[in-house]
């Protein structure tokens, strides 16, 4: 079996998924016209030729456009669904998602929609497709951090849904010590924390991320490689990062799919994993992400069995879930 379909195959985890990020063209248009919401766009395919990227600002520009569409709660049921629809044919068992309340109270819609539908879809998911999942409420950065203590206090009467915080947006200009009081509470309740770090921003971002926020895991952290130091720490702390190698191509992060820093990562210690972030608009789901490092690096074998275990080590399962899992990505590999 060529390693491509080994990976496609294996049980696996995402720990790096935007649900808004998953918002495929056709599903935006029927729910345009449901909700009676005008796209600047005249066909799905226009939406898709839209999606050409030259920075990470760029895509977020045409990706909160798209949000605007998502007005109820069974709105969000449907996209959440459809994502996990999409993770289960790729064989995840496990996905952590994140989903940004502010791109939507800001129009108007009700956090307990926002909050309602997607978990609805999640519990759904454990039900009918085996799925577990953790969610991940994100602050945006761009905003000012008295905007995300107010999402804070909007979000304490549904925290038994909410398993951690992160944060996500524009990164440069916006250092995670910008929010390091809505974190130090957030870690007070007990909840997981992760940032995106390292994605466009300077490996400085990535130290506080670590340093001031004390996250648990960093999103991106690719330009954490500059730094010899940061590298030797995140490795010798175990720290996860979740790489989205399309996303990187898709935003310039990297300038072709061959010079893709998944490998150097693993060579350097580093407990890195493979996710899709926003795949309706990178190109790919999880697999299609695998596909692309294994093909273009030539990864080893050895490497994408590491690539695969990881998802499972990074992620904030229990300490029994985990095992569980693993054992049964073991298994997989050793009859394969
Ligand atoms: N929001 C959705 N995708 C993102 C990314 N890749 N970086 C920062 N913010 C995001
Ligand atoms: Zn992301």
């Amino acid at each position: 079996m060529n390693l491509t379909t080994l990976a496609a195959n294996a049980p696996k985890a995402e720990l790096h998924l935007h649900i808004e990020g998953s918002f495929e063209p056709e599903l935006m248009f029927d729910m345009a016209k449901r909700n009676n919401v005008k796209l600047p766009f005249a066909s799905v395919e226009e939406i898709r030729a839209a999606y050409d990227f030259s920075n990470l600002q760029e895509f977020l520009d045409i990706y909160y456009q798209g949000m605007s569409v998502l007005l109820f709660e069974q709105d969000f049921y449907d996209l959440t669904w459809e994502y996990l629809e999409r993770a289960a044919a790729d064989n995840v068992i496990h996905t952590e998602i994140f989903f940004d309340p502010q791109g939507h109270t800001i129009r108007g819609v009700k956090f307990a929609d926002v909050v309602g539908g997607i978990s609805r879809a999640l519990s759904d998911a454990k039900q009918k497709l085996g799925i577990s999942s953790k969610l991940i409420m994100c602050f945006l950065r761009h905003l000012p951090e008295e905007d995300a203590l107010a999402t804070w206090d909007e979000a304490q009467e549904f925290l038994s849904l909410i398993d951690g915080v992160g944060l996500d947006s524009s990164e440069v200009g916006h250092p995670p010590s910008k929010f390091k009081k809505v974190f130090a509470l957030a870690k007070d309740a007990g909840l997981h924390l992760v940032a995106h770090a390292g994605e466009e921003g300077p490996p400085d971002y990535v130290w506080q991320a670590l340093d001031e926020l004390q996250v648990q895991r960093i999103d991106h952290g690719n330009r954490a490689l500059e730094d010899q130091k940061l590298v030797e720490k995140l490795a010798e702390s175990d720290m996860c990062l979740t790489v989205c190698p399309l996303s990187n191509l898709k935003l310039c992060v990297v300038g072709d799919i061959t010079e893709h820093p998944i490998r150097k990562m693993l060579q350097s210690g580093l407990l890195a994993m493979i996710n899709s972030d926003d795949p309706s608009y990178f190109g790919g789901y999880v697999n299609a992400n695998y596909t692309a490092v294994i093909e273009a690096l030539n990864l080893s074998r050895e490497e994408v069995e590491t690539l695969l275990r990881n998802s499972f080590i990074g992620s904030f399962m229990s300490k029994s879930e985990k095992a569980v899992a693993l054992a049964k990505l073991d298994q997989y590999l050793s009859q394969t």
